[in-house]
Order: structure tokens, then sequence, then C-alpha cells
């Protein structure tokens, strides 16, 4: 068996999100905090997009957010070492990418390895990419679904933590299955987040093994 290479911390942590859009994941990890199911606060939620309707909810939440203007910068890498300087200055543990809709540089991933999540609406590795639900219907497979996985430097590569099917039905389109599938996004995405602060998630090569309670 290969070895341990990371272990979640056990402890009540800080969540940054980063969105692009209608936040919908951010809401579910939100209400999940709020429940107690996430041993965690929401310390920042993070857009590219001034006006992504997650930001504007988080914003009318009270919570912290913050839009981090891509124009003002002049290369991602550029970008992504202010983004890294925001998740420092604020202590954050863990980043939940919730339809972000940027590829994060090398430089993020390796600062925040085994610190970025991100939730993804096919069955990895098939569909990486966008339009992942048309490409599923297009390719005829009988069931998709998402993933929520560590965040490497591939786009949507990297560890896989959770996943959840649902059947594709012939007479889908891209909206009803994607609809189909963000049911089971907004369950096993919280899932995932609690699993990680209650320290159950462990990494051995590339396989992310679910610890019992108290392990
Ligand atoms: C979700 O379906 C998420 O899986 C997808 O964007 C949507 C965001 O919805 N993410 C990706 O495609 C990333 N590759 P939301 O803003 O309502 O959470």
């Amino acid at each position: 068996m290969d070895d341990v290479v990371f272990r979640s911390p056990r402890k009540r942590g800080r969540i940054a999100v980063f969105l692009s859009g209608r936040g919908s994941n951010f809401m579910a990890i939100r209400e999940a905090v709020e429940r107690g199911d996430i041993d965690a606060e929401v310390g920042l939620v993070l857009s590219n997009k001034p006006d992504a309707p997650g930001l504007v909810q988080a914003r009318a939440w009270g919570l912290e957010t913050l839009f981090l203007d891509p124009k003002l910068f002049a290369t991602r890498e550029d970008y992504d070492r202010a983004v890294v300087r925001e998740l420092e200055g604020r202590r954050v543990d863990l980043v939940c990418l919730a339809g972000y809709m940027r590829v994060l540089t090398p430089g993020l991933c390796q600062a925040y390895e085994h610190r970025i999540v991100n939730i993804h609406p096919a069955l990895l590795p098939s569909f990486p990419g966008l339009h992942v639900q048309r490409k599923a219907i297009d390719w005829g497979v009988r069931f998709s679904g998402c993933t929520v996985h560590f965040v490497a430097a591939e786009v949507d590569m990297g560890p896989i933590i959770l996943q959840a099917v649902v059947p594709v039905l012939q007479d889908d389109t891209e909206e009803t299955l994607a609809a189909r599938i963000l049911v089971e996004e907004h369950k096993i995405y919280p899932e995932a987040v609690g699993l990680y602060f209650a320290g159950r998630l462990e990494v051995r090569g590339r396989r992310v093994f679910i610890l019992e309670p108290g392990a």
C-alpha cells in the first residue's frame, strides 16, 4: 500500500469559498456549517466576478466577501499570488471551489496542496472541462454524476474524495441532467468538507481513504 501523503486535520477550520456564478454549492456548504455538520466557519467568499449571485448572497448574509478583479493583474500568476496573500492573511484552512471558472496556477495549487477541493459535475476522470453534461449525453453514457476531489495542478484532476452516480435518461437535455446531478452535488460536497475537518481523509498515492470516526 502507498505511504500516507496527507491526513486531513481534526480541528475547527476556516473555509474560503471561491465562486463565479450562482453559488448553490456554496449555499449547501454554508447550510451544513450552520447545521453543525461541518466543523468550520466560512471565513471568506471570493469571486472573480463582481456580480456573481453567490457573492451577492454571501454579502447579504454578512459573510466576508472579496471581489478580486482579474483586470488589475498582468498575469494569472500575479492574480493567484494575490489570492494566496488573501488566504494567508485570513488563516484559511481549506478552499472550496464552487463553480469557480478560473484555472488555478501551479503556484496556488502547490501553496495550498491538499487544502483545495473542487466539485465537478461528472464522474472524473471522465469528462473533465466544460459542458460536461452535454458531453455525457452525446457520448451515450448510461450514468453520470459528480465528483469532489482534491485539486492538483492539472485541470479536474487530483485525488477523488467522494462521487455520486445518477442515471442518464433517454430524453435528458443538458439542463435536466445538470439539475439531477446538482441535487447530488449538494449532498456530497458538504459531506466531503465535513469529513475533511473531522480528520477522516487520508491520501495514499492517488487514493483517498475515509477513516472511521475517531480513528
Ligand atoms: C456546478 O454544477 C459545479 O459542479 C460546476 O459548476 C456548477 C456551479 O454551480 N463546476 C464545474 O464545472 C467545475 N469544473 P453553483 O454555482 O450553483 O454551485
